[in-house]
């Protein structure tokens, strides 16, 4: 495979989100311990600059001990090739890093298109790499923006240059396209897969109103939770990385916490992990197809 000297095959199992580092409403002190709490724990960082002011409170855990500096994903795009240089610019000069490893791509608009025609977009990823600014980049895709990176894999326009794929992946969403996802497991594409627990345990995504922030998520949990309940697994964390990390491509899994202890149930859950059942997994797999073909693929763009 062409990716032997890719970043992400030094990735770990598990990746620490950081939207909850830019919280308002968690006290400055609780937001630096945490992320503290994540970097001594070796694991890489996913951030972005929309995460309210989460690279500036990195910037003072990474100041404190630069030594141990997370190896990071950062999201990047968005309309057009003449914007990738500087948001890159605008992530990682508050991180006060030369670089990072890996570049989300957000595709939209003309950089959509230049990116599923094997357009002048790929010239520019590969000099921001020479330029040690990125080491590596992996496609986002949700269902209504799946099209761009399916046509640009069929016709190998990402060979050599694009490392893996990022999308929701956990047991109540699967946000790449069924074709998209079919393409990817076919041709033995790496994937990130993100938001690990769904947002939360499956029980209180059931059954605590208001828990779930869209309603499809509380119906999915309806679906989803005897399944969790017949593996016999306890923790809903451990179910969630075993999920991820049953798929051969999945290098890792993105999930955020604010609380140590949460984040110490991640880190347990990516010891020696152990996938879950192949009919489990083949349960919610069926579940994933369904739901993309009733609602994933027909919803407004941005709504789920
Ligand atoms: N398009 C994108 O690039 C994109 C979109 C969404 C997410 N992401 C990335 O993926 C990361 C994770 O996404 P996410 O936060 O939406 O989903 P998630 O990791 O599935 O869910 C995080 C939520 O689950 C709670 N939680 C975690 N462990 C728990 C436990 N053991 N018990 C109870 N509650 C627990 C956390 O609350 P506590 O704080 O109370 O622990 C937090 O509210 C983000 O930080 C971001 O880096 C990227």
């Amino acid at each position: 495979m062409s990716n032997s000297r890719s970043a992400i095959n030094d990735i770990t199992p598990y990746i620490y989100g950081t939207t909850k580092l830019g919280d308002e409403a968690i006290s400055h002190e609780e937001r630096i311990k945490i992320a503290r709490a994540a970097m001594n724990s070796g694991v890489w960082f996913h951030t972005a600059r929309m995460y309210g002011n989460a690279l500036e409170v990195l910037g003072e855990v990474f100041a404190e001990e630069p030594a141990k500096v997370p190896k990071l994903i950062i999201k990047i795009g968005w309309e057009n090739i003449g914007q990738l240089r500087g948001v890159i610019e605008e992530n990682i000069k508050p991180l006060g890093l030369s670089g990072v490893q890996l570049g989300q791509l957000c595709l939209g608009g003309e950089l959509a298109k230049d990116f599923a025609n094997g357009g002048d977009c790929y010239r520019v990823f590969q000099d921001l790499k020479d330029e040690g600014l990125v080491q590596g980049y992996v496609v986002e895709a949700f269902p209504w923006t799946s099209e761009p990176p399916l046509k640009a894999l069929r016709a190998g326009y990402t060979e050599g240059i694009i490392d893996g794929f990022i999308f929701y992946l956990n047991p109540l969403q699967r946000f790449a396209s069924n074709e998209l996802w079919n393409e990817i497991v076919e041709r033995d594409q790496p994937i990130i897969a993100m938001r690990t627990v769904s947002g939360g345990p499956v029980h209180s995504l059931r059954d605590v109103p208001g828990f779930a922030w869209k309603d499809y998520l509380q119906k999915r949990a309806v679906e989803v939770a005897p399944i969790f309940e017949r593996s016999t697994i306890k923790s809903w964390t451990e179910f969630c990385v075993r999920f991820a990390h049953s798929f051969p491509q999945v290098k890792a899994t993105v999930g955020s916490t604010s609380h140590v202890e949460n984040l110490n149930e991640f880190l347990s859950a990516k010891e020696n992990i152990e996938p879950l059942p192949a009919s489990i997994c083949k349960e919610i797999e069926a579940l994933h197809h369904k739901w993309s073909n009733e609602l994933d693929m027909l919803a407004e763009p941005w709504t789920m």
